[in-house]
């Protein structure tokens, strides 16, 4: 179908330009326009769905098998897609060689079941549809409830002489040409993997654990941080990790993802620059005036890794969001709205700086279950 303007088209009456919808007539259009001896007549469609079937039937038949021989090969090609997709395993597909397989038959099989219907639908309009020009008066807008109606007639009309209910065959086809498509996105969801659970809510971090700052650590001798690391004089600021016992694979104890969910900033603040904001329980999570915030901002995730030493303000440099570091890490400004998490601390025996727990609360950016706090 394309949308053109002639002059030989302008409905009678009509004022203006006019829109002119319909297939050029070919040479072979010409011949097949049963009802018309000029193909480029006017005509005032929609027509009824008896007048306008110019294709002779025999080529609507014949049509109607190619049509569905395409659809039927789309069919093949959806299922060629789900075959690939199951015959190799998340851990086969590690392998070049049966990762080339799989992408093979995935785009091959998609390709196919695509382009099938694609095809498909091609013969259905050159073969089975019939062609003609419809000449409309180009209105203004809004349509009228009458242009309304006669827009509902001439799509039932449309569809009639589209041949989707008169030819069960290509209709049927298409449909089972589609169904493996359909059905396509809904087994890709299982690749984003299993629910996360309550993983979101929880980190590596535990009660003794102590912290060092990263990379710190050499051949297994790690530099644990104490509170005196801090010093006295307020203002100062260390961004630290849990320790764990390097592996091979993990020189640092920690993959980077635990690295990510685990990093803090311990902050010291003067004992009288606490805000009204700290509660009593915010404040029992502190030592010796050393606080412990994640450092992931809670707006999207980057590292909040600014610290204004005069304001005990925390700035995230991605989109400015700030945090009171005196305050309980409220937001002060900026897109986050919920404070940072609190990690409780304490000492141990040996005066090193330990965890007293996990976090008060999820860290990173705000999930679909993490409530919202002032
Ligand atoms: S990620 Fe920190 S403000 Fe957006």
């Amino acid at each position: 179908m394309t949308d053109n303007t002639t002059d030989h088209n302008k409905g009678e009456g009509a004022e203006g330009p006019d829109r002119v919808i319909g297939t050029p007539s070919s040479a072979e259009g010409d011949r097949l326009v049963a009802s018309s001896a000029d193909p480029h007549s006017e005509h005032e469609g929609p027509f009824p769905a008896e007048e306008t079937h110019a294709r002779p039937e025999e080529m609507q038949r014949k049509g109607e098998k190619v049509a569905a021989a395409w659809f039927t090969l789309a069919f093949l090609g959806g299922i060629i897609f789900f075959v690939g997709y199951f015959a190799f395993s998340s851990t086969e597909i590690a392998e070049p060689r049966i990762a080339q397989y799989s992408n093979v038959t995935l785009g091959g099989g998609l390709a196919l079941a695509l382009f099938g219907i694609g095809a498909g639908m091609t013969v259905w309009a050159r073969r089975v549809m019939p062609h003609y020009d419809v000449s409309t008066p180009y209105d203004e807008l809004p349509s009228s409830p009458e242009e309304k109606g006669s827009f509902g007639d001439f799509f039932m009309k449309g569809a009639a002489e589209s041949g989707f209910t008169k030819r069960p065959l290509m209709r049927r086809t298409l449909l089972l040409a589609m169904a493996p498509l359909g059905l396509a996105p809904i087994v890709l969801l299982r690749d984003t993997g299993p629910l996360p659970g309550d993983t979101l809510k929880h980190t590596l971090w535990k009660k003794g654990m102590r912290m060092v700052v990263e990379g710190t650590e050499r051949e297994g001798e790690a530099t644990w941080i104490r509170a005196e690391d801090l010093g006295n004089a307020p203002g100062g600021m260390i961004s630290a990790l849990p320790y764990v016992q390097p592996t091979e694979e993990h020189p640092h104890g920690l993959s980077l993802n635990e690295q990510a969910k685990t990093v803090i900033l311990l902050i010291k603040v003067g004992e009288d620059e606490w805000k009204p904001g700290m509660t009593e329980q915010q404040l029992n999570w502190t030592h010796d005036g050393i606080v412990a915030y994640s450092k992931i901002c809670t707006h999207v995730g980057c590292p909040a890794a600014l610290y204004e030493q005069g304001t005990h303000r925390i700035l995230c440099p991605c989109h400015q969001s700030t945090f009171d570091a005196a305050d309980g890490a409220k937001v002060v400004f900026g897109p986050a709205h919920r404070p940072l998490p609190q990690l409780p601390i304490t000492v141990d025996d040996e005066g090193y700086l330990v965890a007293d727990g996990d976090f008060s609360s999820p860290v990173g950016p705000t999930f679909w279950d993490v409530e919202k706090e002032d």
